[in-house]
């Protein structure tokens, strides 16, 4: 059974199989040459970008048209290389190799897409330094082999710039291995499209979401720990969908998550009142 692109986050190492409909991706550059042309030629990937902006919606759809399996693995600093390439485990009185979900993408070909690399630790990411570059091969150090990952095999990884100013576990030689694909927000015009339907809401009132989201942008983060993502701007397109307010909708959905501070808070309460004030 193939997964909904929305669960893939939620369940890691889970293989998403791209036969059903293309998961819905927008593009705003070219993003999709510049990836389809890095895998051909076997290079990995990072993508940079805030969060919300399409990373995961944008490898779901490559991997749909390159028909290849997607395996994603979100990274935490508790992440180890056992987590990536597979451990021993006690089943009955037997102690039976597991492979793990990198392991599993370099035997069967899959796109492997670590999310926020840059969380896990240095000892974690080492493993990926072979596999990046022209070797593309995966040591197990535990089974006393190396493994050439199968044809198909693609390394992508993503990270967000702003938590964290550099890649600071890859090494540089293996970061210059790596094809890198930026990703921004859309113009008001795609994201508003890109709204409206991801939340299923009239035009015009998504275009008010992403004037509003744009002005948001436009403070330059003051006191924010991020902008408004077209995920929050989705977020509360959909609570719009549900009858609640504009005003409503975006206090919950895009205020609320972007800040705890309460001076902050009420900076943004007053730009609702200012851009969505129309009643819906
Ligand atoms: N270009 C786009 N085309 C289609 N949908 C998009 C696009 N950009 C953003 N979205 C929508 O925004 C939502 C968030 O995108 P996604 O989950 O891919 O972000 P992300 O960059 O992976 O974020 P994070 O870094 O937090 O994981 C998606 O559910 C999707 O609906
Ligand atoms: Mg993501």
């Amino acid at each position: 059974m193939p997964q909904l692109p929305g669960e893939l986050e939620h369940q890691n190492g889970a293989a998403y199989l791209p036969d059903g409909e293309r998961p819905y991706y927008q593009p705003v550059g070219n993003e999709e040459t510049v990836f389809k042309a890095a895998y051909r030629q076997g290079l990995s990937l990072v993508l940079k970008g805030p969060t919300g902006c399409g990373k995961t919606r944008f490898v779901e759809a490559m991997a749909h048209d390159l028909r290849r399996p997607l395996i994603t693995v979100a990274c935490h600093d508790d992440l180890t290389t056992a987590d990536l390439v597979g451990r021993y485990l006690l089943r009955g009185d037997e102690t039976v190799w597991v492979d793990g979900p990198l392991t599993r993408a370099v035997r069967e070909g899959a796109i492997c897409y670590l999310d926020e690399v840059v969380e896990a630790r240095q000892d974690t990411t080492v493993v990926l330094h072979p596999l990046a570059d022209y070797r593309r091969q995966l040591p197990i150090e535990r089974l006393g082999v190396t493994l050439d990952a199968a044809p198909g095999f693609g390394l992508v990884v993503s990270y967000n710039p702003g938590y964290q100013s550099v890649l600071k576990d890859l090494k540089d030689s293996t970061r210059q291995r790596m094809v890198a694909i930026e990703f921004g927000f859309p113009t008001p015009e795609v994201e508003e499209g890109i709204v409206a339907r991801e939340a299923g809401i009239e035009p015009a009132v998504a275009a008010e979401l992403v004037r509003f989201g744009q002005a948001v942008r436009r403070l330059e983060t003051g006191g924010l720990r991020e902008v408004a993502s077209t995920r929050v701007l989705i977020a509360a397109g959909r609570l719009i969908a549900e009858g609640l307010s504009m005003r409503d909708a975006a206090l919950a959905a895009i205020a609320g998550p972007l800040t705890d501070d309460a001076v902050v808070g009420r900076g943004l309460a007053e730009m609702i009142d200012v851009y969505l004030t129309a009643p819906h």
